[in-house]
Formats: C-alpha cells, structure tokens, sequence
C-alpha cells in the first residue's frame, strides 16, 4: 500500500519515516517546499545516526529513503491506499483539505487525521464517504514512540477500523482503540498530573522542586510535572488544558490554572524560551526541593488519586478498555504502571476514601469519585 502523509512538519516527518522504514512507498505532500526540504535532510541525518549505531545498513538507509516522493501537489496522492493528515491544528482549513483530496483518490482509500483535539467526526463530515475516516494519532517524536490512538468516529465503518488497526499494528506500533472524545485517552486521562500538581502549588503545600521530586523519586514517573510543562511548553500546555476544559462544556474537573496561565502570558514557556518554572540560564542552579517524605508521600497521593480516578471515569464512559487505558498511559506518556493496576495495588476503597476525604475537605466538584470507582469498591465488599 502507497501511504501519503499532508503536513511535513514535526508529526508528518516523523509518520513518513515510520512508513517508510515499514516498507511502503511513501508520498510527502506539504505546501511549503522548505519544509519538504527540511524534512528531507532531517531524515537524511536521523539514518546517518542510525547507520552510525549499526541499527540499520547504508543500503536499507537508502532504500527508506529511496521509498520517499516529497512533494507540493496532492494530486501526487491518487494511488495511495491510505493518506495521513499531519497539517495545523484548525478544523476549517483540515475539512477543506480533506474534502480535496477525497476527489483525487481511489474509493477505498482510508483518510486519517493525526489530530490530538479536534473531532474526527467533524473532519469525517467533510467527506462524500465519511465511513472511510478515522483517527491516527501518533505521539512525538513517531519513530520513537510506540503508542498509536486509533479513533473511528460515529461514521467510521467497521472495515475502515480494521484495515486501519491491521495496519498499524504491523508497523510494530502498540494500538489502542478510543471513542472521539476530547484528549482521547492519553490527553483527557494526563489532565491531573498538571493540573491537581498545579493546585498544590497555588495552595502553598509546595514549591515546584518538591512537587517533581516527590512525584519522581517517590512516584518513579520519568519526570515531575513542572519539569515536563517546561519540556512540552507552558503556552502549548495551557491551550490544550483550556480547549479540553471548553470541550467538556466547563466541568470543573479540567479547569486550567491561573500559574499557568500566568507563565505562558509571561513569555515563561520552559526549556525553549529559555525559563518557565525554573530558569535555564547556566549560570542558574535548579532549586533543591524539600526532602520531608511525609511531605512527598501527601502530594504523590494526592495526584496518583486523581489520576486514576479520571481512569476510572473514562473506562466508565467507555472511552477504551481497561487494557487499552493502561497500556496508553504506559506506553503513551511513560507512566511507571497502569493506572488500574497500580490502584488494584494500592487498593480502589483506599483510592475511594482518600477521594472523597478530598471532596469534603474542598466541597468541589474536581474531587467527585467516579461511579465507577464506587461501584468497584461496593463489589470488593459486598
Ligand atoms: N507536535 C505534537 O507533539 C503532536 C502530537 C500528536 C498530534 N499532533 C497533531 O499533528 C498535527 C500536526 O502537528 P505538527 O506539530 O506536526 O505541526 P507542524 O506545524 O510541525 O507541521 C504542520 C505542517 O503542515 C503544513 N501545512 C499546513 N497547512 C497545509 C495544507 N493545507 N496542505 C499541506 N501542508 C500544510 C505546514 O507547512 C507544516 O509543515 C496537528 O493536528 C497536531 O495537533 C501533534
């Protein structure tokens, strides 16, 4: 199958390359010839380094990039069996490029979107064959990570899902299927690790250094959530915090935060603008946080529970499996364990009260238990 890829950009590269290393013939279609050509020569240099490690001969290195056509004319796509959507994230301008391409292409072709926010339902809308789209959302960088969302919208047939999943299970991506719901799994089920963390520094139970401490060398995530707001960007972080709490009609579970806010206005975006939460300047030492486990227990907790609560919703309103909810977080965002298995192990009545101690103690809405966190509980002692 011939694979097209719109959009040369960070995602539209990365996906090229992961086709392109699968076998397939692959077509780069991007408006912006530099962007083709930057998008060249970074493959070029991604194989240097990977001959280099002696993870693949000169002559394979050739052969995926012998496999790539990079060009600006999306009629170059009619023979693809499958065309992946890589461009800006702006419904208008995906719907009008979808609705083009669906004219120069065969009838079973597949048309994805690689959207991280928007509804696949409403790009699919812009079809003729709306069952034919569905969503493929990689995680950056795509060579490297092994997660894959699958999205099919209402419209989507059952054959487009499968062919789709078949597919991509064979580039040796792990898959997980989920409902077209905003953040799909990994961006709606990730939203406590920032936010509740964000709260207990506007609280004054904690500076950032303390919070990504307990969080790494208690919790064993891979980064504490300031150091990874600074990582992702402050500016791109909150615009994706204030567009799922506006999808999810404003509940309060999702609301952004004002230090948040208030970083990204100040040009505080992290690592690439030089400061964020901490500041980057080498003459800067990082602050040392505050070792007092007890301290560092409370805050974990107190994350870790939300965390799995909002797991617990989404397995509730069937937006994946219990299976696929943990092997996305695992494999999406590097989490240390599955959210159900880690609160299987801690116990869902201990995850329950500490929930609900939280909910009296605030009287807000953001601490609600899941039903479905209750009716496991219920189960364990009845
Ligand atoms: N960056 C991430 O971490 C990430 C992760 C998952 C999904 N996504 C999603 O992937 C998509 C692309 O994101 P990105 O970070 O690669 O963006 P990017 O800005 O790096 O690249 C977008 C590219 O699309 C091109 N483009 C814009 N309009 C076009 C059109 N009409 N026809 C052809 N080319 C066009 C631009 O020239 C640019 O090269 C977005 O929908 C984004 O939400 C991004």
């Amino acid at each position: 199958m011939i694979i097209g890829v719109l959009g040369g950009g960070t995602m539209g590269s990365g996906i090229v390359q992961v086709a392109a290393q699968n076998g397939h013939n692959v077509v780069l279609v991007d408006l912006n010839p530099t962007i083709l050509n930057k998008s060249k020569e970074k493959l070029a240099k991604i194989m240097a380094r990977l001959i280099e490690k002696g993870k693949v001969t000169s002559e394979e290195a050739d052969a995926i990039q012998g496999r790539i056509t990079y060009s600006q004319d999306v009629h170059d796509f009619v023979p693809c069996g499958l065309v992946i959507e890589a461009i800006i994230e702006d419904l208008k301008i995906k719907k009008d490029a979808f609705a083009k391409i669906e004219g120069l292409v065969s009838r079973e072709c597949i048309m994805a979107s690689n959207t991280s926010s928007l509804s696949i339902a409403s790009i699919a809308s812009s079809l003729d064959c709306p069952e034919r789209c569905i969503g493929i959302r990689f995680f950056n960088p795509a060579p490297l990570m092994p997660l894959v969302e699958i999205v099919p919208a209402v419209q989507t047939s059952q054959q487009t899902l499968n062919t789709t999943k078949e597919l991509i299970d064979g580039w040796k991506k792990v898959t997980v299927v989920c409902k077209d719901t905003p953040g799909f799994i990994v961006n709606r089920v990730a939203r406590p690790f920032y936010g509740e963390a964000l709260r207990i520094y506007e609280e004054g139970v904690a500076d950032f250094a303390t919070i990504d401490w307990a969080m790494t060398e208690l919790g064993g995530f891979r980064m504490g959530p300031f150091t990874l707001m600074d990582y992702i960007g402050n500016d791109v972080n909150y615009t994706v915090t204030e567009t799922v709490f506006a999808a999810f009609y404003y509940d309060p579970r999702y609301k952004p935060s004002f230090t948040q806010k208030r970083h990204a206005e100040a040009g505080y975006w992290g690592r690439k603008s030089g400061r964020g939460y901490y500041n980057y300047a080498e003459e800067v030492a990082m602050p040392e946080p505050n070792r007092d486990e007890e301290l560092g227990r409370k805050i974990l907790n107190r994350i870790l529970v939300m965390l799995m609560n909002e797991a617990y919703d989404a397995l509730f309103l069937n937006i994946a499996s219990k299976e696929d909810i943990d092997l996305a977080m695992t494999k999406g965002v590097n989490y240390p364990k599955g959210l159900f298995q880690w609160a299987e192990e801690i116990g869902p009545d201990v995850v329950l009260a500490k929930l609900e101690d939280l909910f009296r103690e605030y009287g807000e809405d953001r601490y609600r238990p899941s039903p479905l966190l209750r009716r496991t509980v219920h189960e364990m002692v009845s």
